[in-house]
């Protein structure tokens, strides 16, 4: 059993988590303003994109080594037009450069969080994460770890895959936005 700190108790946090905790594993949830005593063996950061540089300045040196996954979607929410990274880069790429000793893994940001909580997109197609990564046995890890979730796993590539897995996510959810999908759907992967 792995002790897995959620920063973030909204959707994608308790969908995540949840995921964690069908696996027997334990998540422990933070919400804006609280403080980690102790951070576990992986690390979701499950809040806005603004949000994640305040928790890297903050917690920079208990990421040493862990493994930490970046699920966030850099949508720029003024234009809903763009990405508030640039177009050869990554939210997470950006991350991984301000603390670069945690093991960077871009993840669940293709997967609405309904779609996470009921293992289904549009109640037909099995939730299919994808994962990016330069670190294979981080995205092994993580792949075990869910393995009783209900979901299942992609290894979409290595880190620079994240700027693709962003323009997916951000794809995905300005079609939502526009009513021409729903939250509960969403792209599936099938084999
Ligand atoms: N919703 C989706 O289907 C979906 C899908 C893919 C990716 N994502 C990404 O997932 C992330 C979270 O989205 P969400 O839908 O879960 O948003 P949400 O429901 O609004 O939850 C965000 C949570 O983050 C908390 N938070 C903000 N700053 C924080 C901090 N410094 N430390 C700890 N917690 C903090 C907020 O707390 P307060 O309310 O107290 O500020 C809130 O509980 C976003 O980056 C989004 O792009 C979402």
């Amino acid at each position: 059993m792995a002790n897995i700190t959620v920063f973030g108790k909204g959707n994608m946090g308790s969908a995540i988590g949840g995921l964690f905790e069908k696996s027997g594993h334990k998540a422990f949830y933070l919400g804006s303003g609280e403080q980690a005593e102790t951070i576990g063996d992986m690390v979701i950061l499950a809040v806005p994109y603004p949000a994640v540089a305040d928790i890297l300045d903050r917690y920079a040196a208990d990421l040493d080594g862990k493994v930490v996954v970046d699920i966030t979607n850099p949508v720029n929410f003024d234009t809903f037009d763009d990405l508030l990274v640039p177009a050869d880069s990554s939210a997470t790429a950006a991350f991984s450069k301000k603390v670069p000793t945690a093991r960077w893994v871009k993840g669940f940001n293709t997967t609405f969080a309904a779609t996470l909580a009921s293992g289904q997109v549009s109640g037909r197609e099995k939730t299919r994460v994808m994962l990016a990564s330069d670190d294979a046995e981080a995205k092994a890890l993580l792949t075990d770890m869910l393995v009783d979730s209900g979901i299942t796993v992609l290894d979409a590539g290595g880190l620079k895959r994240a700027r693709e897995l962003e323009a997916f996510g951000f794809l995905q959810i300005s079609l939502a936005a526009q009513e021409k999908i729903s939250w509960t759907g969403g792209f599936a992967i099938l084999d």
